[in-house]
């Protein structure tokens, strides 16, 4: 069934704009990423106080593998020392943490901190907070193809069984809700590989603003527009 209440039961956001943010002061690009991880406390908090259920950020693509090494790197070490510095807080907080995309391409430092932070939580019973790491949509819905397929090579399922319901469960989102709301910064109009099934029927808002300066106040504001929208799924 689709939510009746005006809060969204799950948030979708593509971060973007850090670079942009930190070119406007400057800065070196990977400023602009830290700014953006203080974006990403921030948003868990106000998602806490809206009583959210599911919040899925999109931190790095298939595609940002083609970025310079060295912004890379930069981006790997903050994205291990925030989950380090955070991992308190996720607890205190009761924030389950989860992950979804190719995590065996990330260094491992970064893959022991990952499964580190999604063990210590695993419990929790607040906010799911999910990270799309070396996440592509396409990839994933291969992935997803490829594993119906083999189990039907093997004679463990019946091609004829295969309805959207039963891919949704092979994709890597397959115990979460689709997001109700999808979130993009920065103003580009477009989806850049991201939950691309997951988000037939989310209602799309584009923020202006860059990640860094996407703060409590804009995404209460995304979510009031949420409440406005109309969902009709098809219907009349
Ligand atoms: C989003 O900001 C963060 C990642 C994609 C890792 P960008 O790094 O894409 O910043 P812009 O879009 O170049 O400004
Ligand atoms: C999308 O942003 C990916 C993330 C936010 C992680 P990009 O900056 O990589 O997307 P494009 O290149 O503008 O489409
Ligand atoms: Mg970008």
């Amino acid at each position: 069934m689709p939510p009746t209440n005006d809060i969204p039961r799950h948030i979708a956001i593509i971060m973007d704009g850090n670079g942009r943010w930190a070119n406007a002061r400057g800065l070196p690009r990977r400023d602009g990423h830290r700014a953006g991880a203080e974006s990403v406390r921030n948003a868990v908090e106000t998602c806490r106080q809206l009583d959210v259920d599911f919040l899925t950020l999109y931190a790095f693509s298939s595609e940002n593998w083609k970025r310079p090494q060295k912004e890379i790197d930069a981006l790997m070490k903050l994205l291990e020392r925030f989950l380090r510095e955070k991992l308190p807080e996720l607890l205190q907080q009761n924030v389950r943490f989860q992950t979804i995309g190719k995590l065996d391409m990330l260094p491992g430092k970064c893959r022991q901190q990952i499964h580190k932070a999604e063990t210590d939580t695993r419990n929790n019973t607040g906010l799911t907070l999910i990270l799309a790491l070396s996440y592509g949509s396409r990839e994933e819905i291969t992935d997803a193809a490829r594993a119906l397929a083999t189990r039907a090579a093997a004679g463990e399922i019946d091609p004829a069984d295969i309805d959207t319901d039963l891919f949704s469960r092979h994709l890597y989102t397959a115990n979460t809700p689709d997001p109700d709301l999808l979130i993009r910064t920065s103003g580009e109009l477009r989806i850049s590989n991201f939950l691309l099934w997951q988000i037939s029927y989310s209602e799309i808002v584009i923020s202006p603003k860059y990640w860094p300066d996407f703060r409590d106040a804009d995404l209460r504001a995304a979510v009031d527009e949420y409440a406005r929208r109309h969902r009709r799924f098809g219907t009349v």
